[in-house]
């Protein structure tokens, strides 16, 4: 089976406020997205890398390079949506066996050394697995009838990408899942069919660039050597 990547790059960018869609916004000299597909690029690992973008995208093909990438342009109203339909479109292309890194466009900080952190410890576990990191933070909760309490921090994790299951099993997980807005991550919906992804530990400069100050944090770590 190989390692394929599937990058869904077709969001609007709400919160970043900026002109365009921000996988488009340079940091630190190459647009956000070049950063996250060359990511993968310098992988051995991976065999091929896939981006899906919306129907209309008109700056994709500026920024992807020729060789080992194909643009799907089929991106829909959600980012689960926008990875099914990648996904479908890959019916003929994928092996059900095959395993499918999904990983956000936003999220240009992954190194070839996290992606194969994370193929290596998820190995032959057919429930897959993702960077995730450890709750560091108190953490609060603010109940409805205005308590205020403390989550034990302990066994808490923050999920990042990639995230990486077998084709077929991902297919069914996010085409099954029975409430789309609670699917936050691709791991949720294989979690809602028994599984126990692994947790394997990410790195802080793989942040989701989010809000307009996560660009210089992007930056400040594109500049620093791999992890
Ligand atoms: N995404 C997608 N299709 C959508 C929505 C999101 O492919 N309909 C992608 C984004 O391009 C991004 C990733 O999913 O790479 C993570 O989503 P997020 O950070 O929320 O990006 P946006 O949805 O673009 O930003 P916002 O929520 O602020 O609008
Ligand atoms: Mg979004």
């Amino acid at each position: 089976p190989r390692y394929v990547a599937l990058i869904p790059a077709a969001g609007v960018g709400a919160r970043m406020r900026a002109d365009g869609p921000k996988q488009y916004l340079p940091i630190a000299g190459k647009p956000m997205l070049r950063h996250t597909v060359e990511a993968f690029l310098s992988s051995d690992r991976i065999a091929h890398t896939y981006v899906v973008v919306s129907a209309d995208d008109p700056l994709i093909d500026s920024v992807v390079p020729s060789g080992g990438v194909t643009v799907l342009r089929c991106g829909g109203a959600t980012r689960m949506e926008s990875i099914l339909n990648g996904l479908q479109a890959l019916r003929d292309t994928l092996r059900d066996d095959d395993h499918v890194l999904v990983h956000d466009a936003a999220r240009p900080g992954l190194t070839a050394g996290l992606i194969e952190r994370l193929i290596d410890a998820v190995g032959d576990d057919p429930a897959g697995g993702l960077l995730a990191l450890k709750v560091v933070d108190t953490v609060k909760l603010r109940g409805a009838e205005g308590s205020v309490s403390t989550v034990p921090r302990d066994g808490l994790w923050l999920a990042q990408t990639p995230q990486m299951f077998r084709y077929r099993l991902l297919r069914d997980a996010l085409a099954g899942a029975r409430d789309p807005a609670a699917v936050t991550d691709d791991a949720s919906a294989v979690e809602a069919m028994g599984f126990a992804p692994k947790l394997v530990e990410g790195h802080p400069r793989n942040l989701k660039v989010t809000l307009p100050d996560d660009i210089r944090i992007a930056e400040m770590y594109l500049a620093a050597t791999d992890p």
